[in-house]
């Protein structure tokens, strides 16, 4: 690819993913079950979200099972033992529990003996996040392996009494190894990321937390759902997906053009159009599986890497954008040299 790249430098060295894995629970919630439950339809739902079906995390389970079948698929990729691994670090806004973090579940689960880690909790940009944190432990030079998990169970907050978000919503997500660059390699290029809590209000799960503890209350009054504010949420995604990309682009001397491929989180897939228009890709190079996992929020961007990887558009040297927007708000987006 010709390209005038003026790669970031980096104090220490550089970092990169190493390897990938995505899981999604096996049982399946399509569009035609949801207008059982709801006043809905099958054509409503694809036309204002692209979204035809999504899967459940089976009873029982948590988001730490998504993580450890995710980390397993990287770890039989690389060829790693899990006791390599030094650090682990998940994205998630649907724990198992409270406490201990889901990234101790999951160093019990894969058996990372030796390991620390700590969860990120960024929304949608939950992966985005975590991943930079991973990346820069990396570059520092403190660790040597680490894996970022970004998933969630978002079913286990769903309302399927509220057709305004029940048809968005689904489980699933993945996970990646990060390690140094071998020379030559240049892996993570770059990353702008936001917050903005004047959106709280309009998207979050107002109870279970220190605020409002659970309570015959708070479960009387569906607090232990999400709560959305759907059209305040998409113009603020719609706005700041095209503004924090663009503005990514431009630093690193990049244009649409010079991608691979456009990784967008998954949410509406009328927000993942109108960002690829503003950056000018063409439709073939963003990648879209809306369709079959809906939103999983922290889980969405790995479970697409998959799906980029799969489709054969994501390959060795390609220049690869990340980008997110969720609750927080927070939006997230990364420039990245795939190098596997
Ligand atoms: C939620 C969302 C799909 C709603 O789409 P929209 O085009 O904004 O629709 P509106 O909320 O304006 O509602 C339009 C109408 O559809 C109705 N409607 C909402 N959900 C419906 C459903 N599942 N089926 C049928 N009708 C529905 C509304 O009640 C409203 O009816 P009314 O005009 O009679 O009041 C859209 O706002 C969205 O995707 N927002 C961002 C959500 C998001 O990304 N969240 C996660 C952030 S990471």
């Amino acid at each position: 690819m010709a390209l005038t790249l003026s790669v970031r430098p980096i104090v220490g060295r550089r970092a990169k993913i190493t390897a990938l894995g995505a899981y999604v629970p096996p049982q399946v919630l399509t569009n035609q079950d949801l207008e059982a439950l709801v006043d809905t339809n099958d054509q409503w739902i694809m036309e204002r979200t692209g979204i035809k079906e999504r899967h459940v995390l089976a009873k029982g389970l948590g988001v730490s099972d998504i993580c450890t079948e995710a980390a397993k698929k990287c770890i039989a990729a690389r060829g790693i033992d899990p006791s390599e691994i030094e650090l682990i670090i998940v994205g998630t806004v649907t724990p198992d529990m409270m406490f201990p973090s889901t990234a101790c579940l999951v160093q019990h689960k894969i058996g990372a003996k030796g390991a620390w880690g700590f969860d990120v909790s960024g929304g949608c940009s939950g992966f985005v996040y975590a991943l930079q944190a991973g990346v820069k432990m990396v570059e520092s030079g403190a660790q040597k392996m680490v894996l970022v998990c970004g998933a969630d169970a978002n079913t286990r907050m769903t309302d399927y009494t509220d057709r305004t978000t029940c048809v968005l919503f689904g489980d699933g997500g993945g996970a990646v190894l990060i390690e140094p660059c071998e020379e030559g390699e240049v892996g993570f290029i770059d990353y702008v990321h936001e917050i903005d809590g004047a959106g709280g209000v309009s998207l979050n799960m107002p109870a279970g937390g220190s605020l409002n503890p659970a309570s015959h209350e708070t479960i009387d009054k569906k607090m232990h759902f999400i709560h959305q504010d759907g059209p305040a949420v998409y113009k603020f995604a719609v706005r700041k997906m095209a503004e924090a990309t663009t503005k990514l682009l431009a630093r690193n001397g990049v244009t649409g053009a010079d991608l691979g491929c456009f990784i967008p989180h998954q949410a509406n897939l009328r927000i993942i159009n109108a960002t690829a228009d503003r950056l000018g890709m063409d439709r073939s190079r963003v990648i879209v599986n809306i369709e079959k996992y809906g939103n999983t929020s922290a889980g969405t961007i790995p479970l697409a890497m998959e799906t980029a990887v799969e489709e054969g558009k994501l390959k060795k040297g390609d220049l690869v954008l990340l980008a997110a927007v969720g609750a927080g708000f927070s939006v997230g987006a990364a420039l990245i040299r795939w190098e596997i």
